[in-house]
Order: C-alpha cells, then sequence, then structure tokens
C-alpha cells in the first residue's frame, strides 16, 4: 500500500573510489539494489534515483573529494528532492555522522563492513524519511547477507572474489586497518561457491581479493584450518578457470610454498603485486613494515626461482616522516634491483588517526614532488625495459574488450601487461595466441598468430 505513495525507485548511479576491494564491494551493492528493488544501473548521476558513493581514505584530500562531489548531487536534490543520496565506504567509516553534519542532505551513510544493510536503511529512509548511519563492523557477516546470484546473473570474462578483508599489520601511514577492521577470511567452502558461480556466469579469470590475500588463513572443508596456498590450490582445480590470480600480498605473509605454486599451478599467471614502500631498512622499519630489505630481496629471488618469467610490481611511498636523501637513493636502488614491471608511487600524507600522523611531516613538499618525480622515472624505464622483453614473443592473451582504435580488441598477457590487437570482436573472452609487434612502453601492441 504504502509502496504507491512512494516515489519509484528505478534506477542506481554508483561512484567508486578506491582499490579493487571497493569495485568489488560496488558489485556487490549493484547485485543487492537490483534483487531488492528492481533497480538498473545508470551512467549519470542526473538519471538515478539512487545515487551511491563508495569512497576511499587511503590519501590525502580523500575527504575533501567526497564533499566536492556531494556538492554537484546537492544540485541534484534540489531539484527532485525524492533522491536518494548514500555514501559508503573507508571515508563513510572513518567520519560516519560528520558526514550529514557537514552534508545534511545525504541520506545514508554506511561502512565497508555493514552495506549489506543498503536495501533495509533504503526502506526506511523512503517510508519514515529519516537520515541514516551504519559504520557497525559486525564480524563479517555481511557475506552471508549478500545476494547469491543464483539466477545467473551475467559475470564479467574477469571476476574478483573477496576472500579476506581487514588488516592487522598497522603500518604506521595506513588508514586501512581503522577502515576495514581486523583481518578476517572467508570459510573455504564459501570461497569456492562464490567462485563457482562466477565461472557458471561464463567468467574465466578470477582475481582473488584481499588487503593481505596470503595471510589468508580459514576453516577448510576437512575442518582444518586452510591457508592462502591451499586455497590457491583448491581454486586452481575448479572448472571452466583458466586464470587466476591474487591481490595484494604482503610481504611478511610471502612463503616458498606460494612461490612454489607460480611453478606447479598453470592457471596461476606470472604476476605479483608485492608492495615494499621503501627500500631503506630506516623506513621499513619506521613504517613498522615487519621485514627489511634484504628479506625483501630474498623473497623477489624465490619467486624468480620458481617462475622465472614472473612479473613484479610494487607501491612505494616517498617522503615519509624522517625520509633523508640517502634513505629515498635506498628506494631508488631497490627499484633497480628488483626490475620491478611497474608501481604505483605516492607523496607521503598525513592521514587522521594514524601513529604517523603524530610525527611530523618534515619533508618539503618540493622534496616530496621531486623524489616522486625521479621514482616514476625510473618506474617508466624500468616498465619500458619490460615491455621491450616481450617483443618478439608469442604470448596467449586473453581478450577483454573492445579497444580504443577501430577494429582492435584489448586484452593481456599472463603477465598483466595490456595488449591492443586487432583481433574481430566474437574473440573477446577468449585466450589466443599473439605475437607481440611493438612496446608502447607501458603496453603492447601484437597480431593475432593464424595457423
Ligand atoms: N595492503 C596493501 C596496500 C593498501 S593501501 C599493502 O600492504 O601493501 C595501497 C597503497 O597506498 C599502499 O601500498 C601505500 O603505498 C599507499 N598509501 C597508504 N597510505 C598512504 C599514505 N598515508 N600516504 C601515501 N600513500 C599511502
Ligand atoms: Fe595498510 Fe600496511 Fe595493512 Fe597494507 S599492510 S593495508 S599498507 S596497514
Ligand atoms: Fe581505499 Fe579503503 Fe581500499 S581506504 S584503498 S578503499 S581499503
Amino acid at each position: 500500500m504504502i509502496n504507491q505513495r512512494l516515489h519509484s525507485l528505478d534506477t542506481l548511479y554508483i561512484k567508486t573510489y578506491g582499490c579493487q576491494m571497493n569495485e568489488y564491494d560496488s558489485s556487490r551493492m549493484i547485485d543487492l539494489m537490483q534483487q531488492a528493488y528492481g533497480m538498473r544501473l545508470v551512467a549519470k548521476p542526473e538519471d538515478a534515483d539512487v545515487i551511491l558513493m563508495n569512497t576511499c581514505s587511503v590519501r590525502e584530500k580523500a575527504e575533501e573529494k567526497v564533499y566536492s562531489e556531494l556538492g554537484r548531487y546537492r544540485l541534484l536534490k534540489e531539484q527532485r528532492p525524492s533522491l536518494i543520496i548514500g555514501v559508503g565506504g573507508c571515508v563513510a567509516q572513518q567520519e560516519g555522522e560528520r558526514i550529514q553534519r557537514r552534508a545534511p542532505f545525504v541520506d545514508a551513510v554506511f561502512g565497508p563492513q555493514s552495506y549489506h544493510h543498503l536495501p533495509q536503511m533504503i526502506a526506511r529512509i523512503r517510508r519514515e524519511r529519516v537520515r541514516l548511519a551504519d559504520v557497525e563492523m559486525p564480524e563479517i557477516e555481511k557475506f552471508d547477507h549478500l545476494p547469491d546470484n543464483k539466477d545467473g546473473l551475467k559475470q564479467g570474462i574477469s571476476s574478483y572474489v573477496t576472500i579476506m578483508e581487514g588488516c592487522d599489520k598497522f603500518c604506521t601511514f595506513c588508514v586501512v586497518p581503522y577502515t576495514r577492521g581486523a583481518e578476517i577470511s572467508r570459510p573455504v567452502n564459501d570461497v569456492l561457491t562464490e567462485c563457482r558461480r562466477v565461472l557458471d556466469g561464463g567468467c574465466v579469470e578470477i582475481t582473488l581479493l584481499g588487503q593481505n590475500v596470503n595471510g589468508y588463513r580459514a576453516i577448510g572443508p576437512d575442518g582444518e584450518e586452510w591457508d592462502f596456498t591451499m586455497l590457491l590450490y583448491a581454486v586452481a582445480e575448479l572448472e571452466g578457470l583458466q586464470r587466476l590470480r591474487f591481490t595484494t600480498s604482503h610481504p611478511i605473509e610471502m612463503n616458498d610454498d606460494l612461490a612454489l605454486a607460480f611453478a606447479e599451478l598453470p592457471v596461476l599467471m606470472p604476476f605479483i603485486h608485492l608492495p615494499v614502500q621503501s627500500g631503506s631498512d630506516r623506513v621499513l622499519k619506521a613504517m613498522h613494515r615487519g621485514h627489511d630489505r634484504a628479506q625483501y630481496l630474498r623473497i623477489i629471488e624465490s619467486l624468480r626461482q620458481h617462475c622465472p618469467d614472473i612479473a613484479i610490481s610494487s607501491d612505494f611511498i616517498v617522503g615519509y616522516p624522517g625520509e633523508t636523501d640517502e634513505d629515498f637513493e635506498q628506494t631508488l636502488s631497490l627499484a633497480r634491483e628488483v626490475g620491478y614491471d611497474s608501481a604505483f608511487c605516492f607523496k607521503y600524507s598525513a592521514r587522521p588517526g594514524t601513529p604517523a600522523a603524530e610525527y611530523a611531516d618534515d619533508v618539503p613538499e618540493a622534496i616530496k614532488d621531486e623524489r616522486l618525480q625521479r621514482l616514476l622515472q625510473l618506474m617508466k624505464e624500468l616498465s619500458h625495459q619490460a615491455c621491450e622483453r616481450q617483443v618478439g614473443r608469442e604470448l596467449p592473451v586473453l581478450f577483454e574488450k573492445q579497444g580504443r582504435r577501430e577494429g582492435d580488441l584489448q586484452g593481456r598477457t599472463p603477465d598483466f601487461k595490456i595488449v591492443h590487437c586487432a583481433a574481430n570482436a566474437r574473440l573477446i573472452g577468449q585466450i589466443v595466441p599473439v605475437r607481440i609487434s611493438k612496446s608502447y612502453g607501458q603496453s603492447l601492441r601484437g597480431e593475432v598468430v593464424v595457423r
């Protein structure tokens, strides 16, 4: 009855910031809203009955970005008061009700661990015209409340599956342990069930997700505790799976078994994102990373021993409090020594609530800029070299989508490099041999090999 007096709830717009965990969460929110209200996704906020923001607070100005985007949505709401606006994710977790104090037109605030309540929250907002904030962190119950997608919703060619969440590492600079909570792993059976479901839906590549995937520890079907490597072997056996990846792994959770998996599992692709942050022992210690440079290099060596072609990427922070020129030189030399294929490089920014925010942010902005430029320049050279090495090789490429150029498809090599290639659109979703003919520095061009 009530429903008849309520405005319709047909269209959803969702804006996602941050890491792959947020992308995964956003797609689950879409599933939820589809199931609860039959909503469909639209590309512009102007066309939406519900606007959701899934926010990230890992680096500077995150909050400001959210408020300025919200300013745009406020204008839409002034024109259309029935519009529902929700803010979720890591900024929401940190800011909580403060968001609604500063932006009173926001109807719902919800954290990364409570978005499964969204449909109920929205129902209440419509019924009672209230504003709600839910930033509880219940023990990963959300996974038990997310829709099953049994009705065979079409899956992408490549899908994320979250296997663990949260972080217990407490690096001094990082907000994630506060926004995502403690490390909690999903039971093995739940992970396998979700993997089977996406494979049934037509996906061929799975990326297992977590803040520290290799810290995974959960009960297996045999009642014993399984670690990440055991889980990998089980997922690798699933029918229909052609490529398996994971991200992010933490150096202190690496071991030789995991390195060996790269040699033993043909579906496990030769690529690992293994953030190091700094090459200086002094800085690594100050950051509370739990390992030094030599230990990190030993891990790299073990990975290369087991999988000579493995591509390695990292995250780096420059200008951490107290970082000297000498510390920074150590970072450059580590990057050269490892020979990364790619890396994300960031200037340090103090995040509210983290231990490092108490220290003086003493590296001047101009020096941070200069270090960032030098590191980016080095990474550019290294990724050029990594791409050049592929030229002339024949590689299996998984075509994912249409390319930017007419008649082109875009795909990925096993070691995660983007390949542009003239090919028929019916090859999307297939793994095809491609002869690499050219390097663009960060990506490649190739031709389909016809036998
Ligand atoms: N769990 C992953 C990374 C999570 S955050 C890991 O342990 O490596 C992603 C990246 O953001 C980090 O690797 C780090 O390089 C960067 N980052 C996190 N906090 C930051 C801060 N306060 N300033 C600058 N960069 C930061
Ligand atoms: Fe942040 Fe460190 Fe945890 Fe990574 S391991 S999420 S950088 S606290
Ligand atoms: Fe950002 Fe939260 Fe991911 S802070 S990086 S969205 S875990």
